[in-house]
């Protein structure tokens, strides 16, 4: 199989990123108003580099990679997605597909959305191969499905080719989509909430694969989730999504050690298996998000924040940067930008963030 090795940090920063996302916007006309799905979402991802996107249900993590990506049937939409210096939101259809699958793939929190039941899961891989690359012989493909499927730990590959998925546990149709995401050698691989339907244990063990065959290729990630704690070990930049806009960025170790934005103080205290939960004093945030139609004015978080002042109702606070971060043992974590009236002087959590910190600094 051919795969593209580590190209080595040397060029990194020095070269175009390898997807720049400018001013996302994202509506859906309903009959009950417009949904704001997305209002102004900026952010790049560097090549080999995993950045998380994280946020409460219906924040719009899975609509803007969608978007970006042309899976956003219906969807109003503008901005920029410069792939490789290409704007994805101004291909047609077919360039889209060309583009997904080949260069970028997509691996869902369910694999049966990619895997087709009624198909064997290596007939799948080689379907894949040959449509993007129909010089493929179909024994050279069957090959390849089946290395594949070694590379991410299907015990014996070669009888294991022609399962169908319902003869796959829940962990090993992941492990088949990964392998399927690898296919075609991508440059980067949007993970959408992979692990959430997994236990525990299978979870872990997705997380590092990802992270390994990631780390293995040189692929870029963007990994979506709910669960800061999931990205503790695995991501490089973080970004905090609430009703459709970033509220914080920042590199894994700042946002752990030091998160300004009261929305990611009260994601991470509410993760289960911080040390705040062991001592039976979880504290989810209190309130719902917001409709996405009647968005509250100003900082749209004001309504469920403990830290709310009268501008934060009037004024929407720009994602502008935090001082001070660096002298936190974080320096070259990346910027670190907050949406938020507060002053932007990194404040810490305090004993309750101390499992998470510690697995951030363990990664
Ligand atoms: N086709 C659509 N029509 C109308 N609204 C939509 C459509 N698709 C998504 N939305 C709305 O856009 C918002 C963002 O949805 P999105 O799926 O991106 O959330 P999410 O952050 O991925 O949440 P989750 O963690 O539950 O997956 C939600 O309010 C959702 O209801
Ligand atoms: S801007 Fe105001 S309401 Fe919003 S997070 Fe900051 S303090 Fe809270
Ligand atoms: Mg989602």
């Amino acid at each position: 199989m051919t795969v593209r090795r580590p190209s080595g940090g040397a060029a990194r920063g020095t070269i175009m990123s390898l997807l720049e996302v400018t001013d996302l916007q994202v509506r859906f006309p309903t009959s009950d108003g417009l949904v704001q799905a997305v209002r102004g979402l900026s952010f790049t991802v560097e090549r080999g580099r995993t950045l998380a996107i994280v946020g409460e249900s219906g924040s719009g993590k899975t609509v803007s990679t969608q978007a970006v990506l042309g899976l956003s049937p219906g969807a109003d939409i503008s901005g920029t997605a410069l792939f490789e210096g290409v704007d994805l939101l101004k291909l047609d259809h077919e360039q889209l597909r060309r583009i997904r699958g080949a260069q970028i793939s997509v691996i869902f929190q369910d694999p049966l959305t990619s895997l087709h039941p009624l198909y064997k899961v290596g007939w799948q891989i080689e379907e894949l191969i040959r449509v993007h690359r129909p010089d493929t012989s179909r024994a050279e493909a069957r090959r390849r499905a089946v290395e594949l499927l070694g590379l991410v730990g299907i015990p014996r590959p070669d009888r294991r080719v022609d399962d169908y998925p319902h003869q796959f546990s829940g962990g090993m149709r992941q492990r088949a989509m990964i392998a399927m995401s690898l296919a075609l050698n991508p440059k980067l691989i949007v993970a959408d909430e992979p692990t959430t339907a997994l236990d525990a244990t299978v979870q872990a063990q997705i997380l590092e694969l990802i992270g390994r065959v990631q780390a293995e290729f040189d692929i870029a990630l963007i990994l979506i989730t709910h669960d800061l704690g999931v990205v503790a070990g695995i991501a490089d930049e973080v970004l905090v999504m609430y009703a459709g806009l970033v509220v914080e960025r920042a590199g894994r170790r700042t946002l752990y050690y030091r998160p300004h934005h009261p929305y990611t103080k009260g994601l991470l205290e509410s993760i289960p298996g911080s040390s705040g939960a062991r001592n039976g004093r979880l504290r989810p945030i209190s309130g719902s998000p917001p409709s996405l139609i009647a968005i509250p004015p100003g900082c749209a978080f004001h309504p469920r924040c403990p830290y709310a002042m009268p501008v934060c109702a009037a004024e929407r606070p720009p994602l502008s940067r935090v001082t001070g971060t660096a002298s936190g043992g974080t320096a070259g974590d990346g910027d670190h930008a907050s949406a938020c009236w507060l002053p932007h002087e990194a404040v810490g959590l305090g004993p309750d963030a101390e499992a998470l910190r510690l697995r951030a600094k363990e990664a």
